[in-house]
């Protein structure tokens, strides 16, 4: 893991207090965090902006759809056939009579990423959906760890600092 440094940041107050507030809201323990997940959003965006459709990336694609349309289910079939490589796993909910939802995990090079979503999106049926596209963690940050290969040759420490989502479990364990 990166070293953590400090610095400080001039801030107007209103935005200040602003930030807190969604800082709250979305369950952070500091504003550390909440920044910190900030600057890796600006900074996966920026790099995809840069190197674009040859940049390797993961995604998610969520879809929603009848499951009555004629032909979609074999259309949506068709089109993950056509790249099965590039289709890490999916998973489906029936969610109601008619509709299902689909979250379809991908990893290959962004610009095919996005045609292939892109494809799945405007099938006709497919009420709506929204691609998420992210990094793997050494492209966004670190010099130390932009060295390592993307082979999987660290050791299973996935320690990515989350307070926040520790003190709602441990919330869970006291009510139980
Ligand atoms: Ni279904």
């Amino acid at each position: 893991m990166s070293d953590l440094i400090r610095f400080g940041v001039s801030i107007e107050d209103d935005l200040l207090e602003n930030f807190d507030e969604l800082v709250a809201e979305r369950g952070y323990a500091t504003r550390s965090e909440a920044l910190r997940d900030l600057i890796r959003d600006a900074l996966v965006g920026a790099r995809l902006e840069k190197q674009q459709k040859a940049v390797e990336v993961l995604g998610s694609l969520t879809l929603v759809y009848d499951h009555h349309a004629r032909e979609l289910a074999e259309q949506m079939a068709e089109v993950q056939h056509s790249r099965p490589r590039m289709i890490v796993s999916v998973l489906h909910v029936h969610v109601s009579h008619d509709d299902c939802m689909e979250v379809i995990v991908l990893r290959g090079q962004y610009g095919e990423v996005r045609t292939m979503a892109d494809a799945l999106l405007s099938l006709k049926g497919v009420k709506h959906g929204k691609l998420f596209v992210t990094l793997p963690t050494q492209a966004i940050a670190g010099r130390k760890s932009a060295a390592v290969s993307s082979s999987h040759t660290h050791k299973h420490q996935h320690t990515r600092e989350k307070p926040s989502v520790q003190r709602r479990s441990d919330k869970v364990k006291q009510g139980a």
